[in-house]
């Protein structure tokens, strides 16, 4: 497995492009792996990930995909082509969505598709009220074995589901957790929280970290805590 600070993906969830890079240049060398998600997307455009990987960082592009199978796999053709190194496809799709994502990554070897369970902010009422019965966790293992079998490499789940995934799935599966919370900090939205070293105790292979390394007086400090804290 590769050293702990490869396992955190930084989240760059901010509105403008020079503030994102800004942290990237903070961070330094230390920090290889990043997360652009929609609203850094939208506000800095693809040049803004090209920049990234012209840079030598691995680049996690959360398009939270929920289309048809096409539109998928278009999404992820140029996700490839844009050099990223993990996309993300919502499991709720279905498997032919899922299948369109893996065939359309095969050119792009170094590309991780990774499945979408259920997001962290939601709760057994919240999956009720889109007429999902049963709990969170029966839900994140339905989508989550729907996405191994469509040929994924890995999944998105919280800590709190991360134990029984890593029982369930295939040992190779991959899990990229976010909900994380540094010792001392406090949680923000998250439903579903956890220090980096219960998620890797639990199982996980990658930590999404966001705003407790964003937000923090000292960035490079909480990203170095981050990886101090990993088991
Ligand atoms: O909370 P934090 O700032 O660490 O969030 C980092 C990433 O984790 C976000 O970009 C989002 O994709 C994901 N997240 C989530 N559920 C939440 C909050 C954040 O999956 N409730």
């Amino acid at each position: 497995m590769s050293t702990s600070k490869n396992r955190i993906i930084v989240a760059l969830d901010y509105d403008d492009g020079d503030k994102a890079w800004n942290l990237v240049e903070q961070l330094g060398d230390e920090a290889c792996c990043f997360k652009v998600g929609l609203q850094l997307l939208t506000a800095a455009g693809p040049q803004f990930v090209r920049k990234l990987v012209d840079a030598n960082k691995r680049v996690f592009l959360d398009l939270k995909t929920f289309e048809i199978p096409n539109s998928v796999a278009g999404a992820v053709d140029s996700a490839g082509a844009l050099g990223a190194s993990m996309v993300t496809v919502h499991a709720s799709g279905g498997s032919k969505a899922l299948n369109a994502a893996v065939k359309a990554a095969e050119p792009y070897p170094d590309l991780i598709v990774l499945g979408l369970t259920v997001v962290t902010s939601m709760n057994e009422s919240d999956l009720a009220e889109v007429g999902v019965r049963g709990s969170v966790k029966e839900q994140v293992l339905r989508l989550a074995k729907l996405t191994v079998d469509a040929g994924c490499q890995g999944v998105v789940a919280s800590t709190l589901e991360t134990q029984v995934l890593r029982r369930e799935l295939p040992k190779e599966t991959l899990i990229v957790t976010p909900g994380i919370q540094l010792d001392g900090g406090k949680s923000n939205d998250q439903e579903r929280v956890a220090t980096p070293k219960a998620a890797i105790q639990a199982g996980a292979s990658y930590l999404v970290i966001g705003r407790a390394i964003t937000k923090a007086l000292d960035p490079k400090a909480a990203f170095l805590d981050a990886v101090n804290g990993m088991p």
